[in-house]
């Protein structure tokens, strides 16, 4: 009989990457998507651990599962990713339910750990090694690469995809946990990233993500030859059918000179660039151990101006890290209002066990304090995003249309090919736009004339006259952000994925 699986996911691309990963393995050797958690034969969670808030969710899920094991003991519940990594045999003490326990470093071996524990071999915990446990290739090597072939029916959208260029980092920034999750930084060859984007592209996709947790550190080194991200670019810039390359995420030190050029040269590569400054304050970065200034911040930022002036830079921001002071926390707003980030993703500082921070400095920002920074920044930041959009007013831009608007997805409404719906799609700049347009134009590149702006979003009207004007008054700016962090993404509706938009 056929097994069926259910997984969810949560945290960033990484994990949506890994998850369509597992879920093409798993069906390449007969499983299916069970239409609901309790309907499933196995049902997977695969984690994040940057922030407590996201393992709270985790143990949350795994106490209301608890009751489906109890009544149908055969369902294999499996915890997968950086908890799994970060808190190993914890997970089966707080939940003894838990069959499998499978870290970031080991998912190739899901399938076979899968059959055993259904054939009753008992629970199964596979982790990588310690950043501490050994030498730095043997613990690189504990984290073992995870390329099976991908399965565009298990993407949201099978016309985009993310490819990995590095998997780990090494940079220990003092607050976060993914260096020690995630493993030592570790390159893919060109060739096989290229390879990949070609099968990819021959399957129909059209926008590739790069994603490594510092792509732009990117380095791969072969009888002499670097290829570097700038080149890297290069070469998938010249495979027929993809219409567009974004990349994240960039160290601010690392961008360099030849990258912004490709960036601003290469016809396909977008003109978006995540480079988080995470703080403000030279004190602050210094304690986190970021390993630059504000002031090279801003002579990096004034380079990327200066080759591409509309280019949208975004980033991400840590509020109430230790020790932080009101004073300290004005630069942070500051730094927002000078730079003008085409948006920011903000988040309360959550102590990491294993972390610089953790041992070393007091978590002494008291929650309440936290929030309000969290709120203030916000603020600034949503009123430096208008200004942003406003300027886009009255423009021609060309989107890669994504699907259904946040608000049509809502109404679950299928319009079929021809039906009218409110789309959004994003421009070469990644800036959102909301149309109503046919579905038909999902996963196509298309003109839309700029009506109107919002934070987080502008509006607008297809160009060619293939739909009619939208009154402003029926636009819906709310909720139409994808984050690029804390994803949550059940694998529920897998047949739709192929065959009608599924994403706002
Ligand atoms: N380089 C990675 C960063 C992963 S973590 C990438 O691919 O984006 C994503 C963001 O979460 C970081 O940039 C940082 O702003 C935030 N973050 C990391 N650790 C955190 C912590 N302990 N508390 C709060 N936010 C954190
Ligand atoms: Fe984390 Fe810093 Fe690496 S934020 S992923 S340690 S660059």
């Amino acid at each position: 009989m056929t097994k069926r699986l259910w997984i969810e996911t949560v945290g960033c691309q990484m994990n949506v990457l890994d998850s369509e990963l597992v879920v093409a393995a798993l069906r390449r050797q007969g499983w299916e998507m069970a239409p609901a958690a309790d309907a499933a034969d196995a049902v997977f969670y695969n984690t994040c651990s940057v922030r407590q808030h996201a393992e709270d969710k985790i143990y949350s899920a795994l106490g209301r599962i608890r009751s489906v094991k109890a009544k149908r003991p055969d369902v294999v519940v499996g915890v997968l990713g950086c908890m799994a990594q970060k808190d190993q045999e914890q997970i089966r003490k707080r939940a003894p339910w838990v069959d499998l326990v499978v870290g970031p470093g080991q998912l190739h071996q899901v399938p076979t750990l899968v059959d055993d524990v259904l054939a009753g071999g008992g629970p199964r915990i596979e982790v990588s090694l310690d950043r501490k446990a050994g030498s730095r290739d043997a613990i690189a090597r504990s984290f073992e690469s995870y390329d099976p072939d991908r399965d565009a029916a298990m993407r949201p959208t099978p016309f985009q995809a993310f490819i990995r260029t590095q998997t780990g980092c090494d940079k220990f920034c003092a607050f976060c946990v993914v260096p020690h999750v995630r493993g030592p930084e570790q390159a893919r060859s060109p060739e096989t990233i290229v390879a990949e984007a070609r099968k990819l592209v021959a399957e129909g996709c059209r926008e590739i993500t790069l994603i490594g947790q510092t792509v732009n550190s990117y380095k791969w080194s072969d009888g002499g030859r670097t290829t570097r991200l700038a080149d890297l670019l290069a070469l998938l810039d010249a495979i027929d059918g993809l219409d567009r390359i974004k990349f994240v995420t960039n160290y601010p030190r690392d961008m360099t000179d030849d990258l912004i050029a490709a960036v601003r040269d290469l016809p396909k590569v977008c003109h978006y660039l995540h480079v988080p400054a995470q703080h403000g304050s030279d004190d602050v970065l210094g304690r986190m151990k970021r390993g630059y200034t504000i002031g090279e911040y801003m002579e990096m930022h004034g380079r990327i101006r200066a080759a591409i002036p509309h280019a949208a830079v975004t980033s991400d921001f840590i509020v109430g890290f230790c020790g932080e002071t009101d004073a300290e926390f004005q630069t942070t707003l500051d730094l927002v209002k000078t730079v003008g980030f085409k948006n920011s993703f903000i988040f309360k500082y959550s102590p990491r066990p294993g972390t610089k921070a953790f041992d070393r400095l007091p978590d002494d920002v008291p929650e309440e304090v936290k929030k309000e920074r969290n709120r203030l920044l916000l603020e600034a930041q949503e009123e430096v995003s208008l200004a942003g959009n406003r300027r886009f007013v009255g423009t021609r831009q060309q989107v890669l249309v994504e699907g259904l608007s946040t608000r049509d997805e809502k109404r679950a409404v299928d319009p079929g090919p021809d039906g009218v719906a409110q789309l959004t799609g994003r421009t070469m700049c990644d800036r959102i736009i909301v149309f109503d347009a046919p579905t038909r134009l999902v996963g196509r590149l298309v003109d839309i004339d700029i009506l109107a702006a919002g934070a987080w979003s502008l509006s607008g009207v297809v160009a060619d006259g293939l739909a009619d004007a939208v009154p402003l008054d029926t636009l819906d700016f709310s909720g139409d952000t994808t984050p690029l962090y804390d994803i949550s993404l059940p694998h529920s509706k897998p047949q739709a994925a192929t065959s009608e938009p599924s994403r706002g």
